[in-house]
């Protein structure tokens, strides 16, 4: 089963990501998280994503379908995969349906996560990530055990660079998921809305009943 998450910056797509991969065995793929773990080995991939992401700007379609082309391609995303973040436009996701047909198919469900630009902006002000396995917390709404330390694997927790208050401002005017986009998959009735105000448990069981995976314990 392959899925995509569609959503603004702050929306939940990270979070809700990691529960949907717990809980259907399928991979996690983020476009995000692969530019800042370029960043962090300070690779020429990850100086040239930087200069985009610091300005609250979309990483060349490029070099973004390349790395998620190269990365669609290892073994553990042969039987599904969770996409966060990815594609963020038309042809972004022409892309993404070309290299799935290459191996026989296709995106089964684009969910899209709807939340107020006020919460978003709240959301992402309090948002602590782990450095080493990437888990996302907020100081407020889901705050770790221990202030700092990741509950997961015990790694630091850090504050984004893009999550600085003007940078936050730029994500926000230009990285909403655009109309065409959304339409795109509408077309093919594979598009499912969900209210990302909820509480995280909430979020989690409408994907999860949307793809059709939800089991009451
Ligand atoms: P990326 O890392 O994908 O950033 P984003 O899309 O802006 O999304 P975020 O990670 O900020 O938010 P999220 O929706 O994952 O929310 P989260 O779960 O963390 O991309 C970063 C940059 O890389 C981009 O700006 C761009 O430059 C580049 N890039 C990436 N992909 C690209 C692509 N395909 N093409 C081109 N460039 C690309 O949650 C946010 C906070 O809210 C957390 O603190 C969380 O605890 C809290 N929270 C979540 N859900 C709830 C809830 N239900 N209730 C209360 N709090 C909640």
């Amino acid at each position: 089963m392959y899925i995509v998450l569609l959503g603004p910056p702050g929306a939940g797509k990270g979070t809700q990501a990691q529960r949907l991969a717990e809980a259907t065995g399928l991979v996690h793929i983020s476009t995000g998280d692969m530019f800042r773990e370029h960043v962090r080995k300070g690779t020429e991939l990850g100086q040239l994503a930087k200069s985009y992401m610091d300005r609250g700007e979309l990483v060349p379609d490029e070099v973004t379908i390349a790395m998620l082309v190269e990365r669609l391609g290892q073994p553990d995303a042969a039987k599904g995969a969770i996409f966060d973040g990815f594609p963020r436009n038309v042809a972004q996701a022409k892309a993404l349906d070309d290299a799935l047909a290459k191996r026989g198919a296709a995106i089964d469900h684009a969910l899209l996560i709807e939340v107020s630009d006020d919460e978003l902006v709240a959301r992402l002000g309090g948002r602590w990530m782990c450095r080493q396995c990437g888990a996302v917390y907020h100081e407020r709404n889901d705050p770790p055990k221990t202030p700092g330390v990741c509950d997961r694997c015990g790694g630091e927790l850090y504050q984004r660079d893009d999550d600085k208050p003007d940078v936050v401002r730029a994500r926000l005017e230009k990285q909403k998921p655009p109309a065409d986009l959304i339409e795109y998959y509408r077309a093919r009735g594979i598009l499912r809305t969900i209210d990302g105000e909820q509480p995280l448990d909430a979020v989690t069981k409408a994907l999860l009943e949307a793809i059709g995976s939800w089991q009451s314990a």
